[in-house]
């Protein structure tokens, strides 16, 4: 099976639009097959989209984006601010891309690379994401790593992992980088968690 973090997926293209309701607003969005939850937004993508705090300055992280469901209402949440969206997946870039733009969102750069290497030497007062558990722990760790050196001090972590596949285990090893951990909200098999970069915090 074709995991959906391939960098170029194989799987024949096949558009089509989805919809759902994020953040008390009605969104479509178009998606394809070798893309993460092309068939509708993930339950998960919707907990953290809607546990999420961003404010109308921030500079936010979509890590990971997919076709940009989180980051996009991120970028409605920070209309003063901006939003960069990264993905290493070709195919998910692009439809974010087209997303970005026919939602008519001017404060969004979308990205393709492997984790921070696309915004190297850039700091964000939030990142988020739905990160790729199937990557594997050393993966996530970096990852994570990554994400709070690209903080600013006093910066947001805000991901999402389900429950049966080792939230709680992944939570404790973001706890061990950040040196904090809370979790945020939990529903339908899923949990989001927030760790803050202190600053003073390092492995
Ligand atoms: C669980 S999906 C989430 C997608 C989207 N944010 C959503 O919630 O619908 C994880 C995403 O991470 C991307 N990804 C996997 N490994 C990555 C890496 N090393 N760097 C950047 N993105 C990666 C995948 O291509 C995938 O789109």
């Amino acid at each position: 099976m074709e995991h959906y973090f391939t960098d170029r997926p194989q799987a024949a293209s096949s558009q089509r639009e989805v919809r759902a309701t994020l953040h008390g607003r009605s969104w479509t969005f178009l998606t394809d097959r070798g893309v993460f939850g092309h068939r509708g937004v993930d339950a998960g993508t919707r907990l953290l989209i809607e546990t999420m705090v961003v404010r109308p300055g921030d500079e936010v992280l979509d890590l990971g984006c997919g076709y940009g469901p989180v980051g996009i209402v991120a970028a409605t949440m920070a209309p003063g601010g901006r939003v960069v969206m990264v993905d290493i997946n070709e195919r998910a870039v692009v439809l974010a891309a087209e997303n970005v733009q026919r939602h008519g969102l001017t404060n969004v750069e979308v990205l393709q690379g492997d984790g921070f290497a696309p915004v190297s030497g850039r700091r964000f007062d939030v990142v988020v994401t739905n990160p790729p558990i199937r990557a594997g722990r050393a993966t996530l760790r970096r990852l994570f790593q990554d994400a709070r050196d690209h903080l600013n001090g006093g910066g947001r972590l805000f991901f999402v992992a389900r429950t049966a596949q080792g939230a709680k285990t992944l939570a404790r090893e973001v706890a061990k980088i950040f040196g904090n951990v809370q979790e945020m909200e939990k529903g339908g098999g899923y949990r989001v968690y927030l760790s803050v970069n202190t600053g003073d915090h390092r492995v």
